[in-house]
């Protein structure tokens, strides 16, 4: 679908200090990456770094950003992105336009109300967009199975199995497979301390085993994972943690230090490639 351009040498296992565009053009080969999991501003204007002057400055900076990151996907390369239910709407519809393949709208939960909203619920969810660049895409459904939630009704079928349309069923031992709502509770409810909020060293960071689950699905052992978003370094930690091979970027100072610092706790394993 898109040109291979670059002649550099890619460096693996390494994370950046620049802005998005900087990394996309100038650290990332073209049809290099086999998944894209990315958690980006969502113009919640919680923090510099998440407001734009209007929604339409938004939209046209995170189709842009979109535009340059499929183009280092893979054919078959899968992307998932992270966003607000409202946001996902509008990016959903531009990545169908790219011709990038609808998968899932993944429904996270976060155990976490957002609190005071008086007049409509209260948000307590955000939005996974999975699509992928082709229909042969990597998809490891018995990597990510999940526990049944009627126990004494799988009991049952354990020993005796269920008959479903003329034939006996027998759960699977390691659970069923995995829906499109995901329980997890955010990294703030997690570090809650008597039920009252702490301050992280990052606004917004992401629970690593929602990302882990991402990364099992969605690639292999040794395949490239990029984030170009990575604040905290959640993906390449995840990433680290499950031999896969990542690239990221942060543009933060502050925050690529911390995932810096993060990484180093690894820092037996020798694959990563420290700096910038
Ligand atoms: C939602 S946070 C990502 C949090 C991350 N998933 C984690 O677990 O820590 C988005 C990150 O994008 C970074 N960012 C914002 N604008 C950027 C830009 N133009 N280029 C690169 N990174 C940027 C922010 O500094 C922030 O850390």
């Amino acid at each position: 679908m898109y040109q291979k351009n670059s002649t550099f040498k890619m460096n693996k296992n390494k994370i950046y200090n620049l802005d998005v565009f900087d990394f996309l053009n100038n650290k990332v080969s073209n049809e290099s990456v086999d998944l894209i999991v990315t958690d980006p501003p969502y113009n919640l204007k919680k923090a510099e770094w998440d407001t734009f002057k209007s929604e339409k400055e938004f939209f046209d900076w995170t189709f842009a950003w979109i535009d340059k990151a499929i183009e280092k996907l893979k054919k078959n390369g899968s992307i998932y992105i992270f966003n607000t239910p409202y946001n996902s709407a509008f990016i959903l519809q531009h990545l169908v336009s790219k011709g990038l393949i609808f998968q899932n709208w993944i429904t996270w939960d976060k155990r976490d109300g957002l609190g005071s909203a008086k007049r409509k619920y209260s948000n307590g969810q955000e939005t996974i967009l999975f699509f992928t660049n082709g229909k042969q895409h990597t998809f490891n459904y018995n990597d990510i199975r999940v526990p049944y939630e009627s126990s004494s009704r799988i009991a049952h079928a354990a020993k005796k199995g269920i008959l479903k349309n003329g034939k006996r069923w027998f759960p699977n031992p390691n659970g069923r497979l995995c829906g499109e709502v995901w329980h997890f509770s955010s990294q703030r409810h997690k570090e809650k301390i008597n039920g009252k909020t702490q301050k992280l060293p990052h606004l917004t960071p992401k629970p690593i085993d929602l990302i882990e689950r991402i990364i099992k699905a969605s690639s292999n052992e040794n395949d490239l994972v990029m984030d170009m978003f990575l604040g905290s370094g959640t993906t390449a930690i995840a990433c680290n943690k499950l031999n896969r091979n990542f690239i990221g970027n942060e543009l933060n100072k502050e925050y690529f230090n911390l995932a810096l610092q993060k990484l180093k706790e690894y820092e037996r394993d020798t694959k990563i490639n420290f700096g910038n």
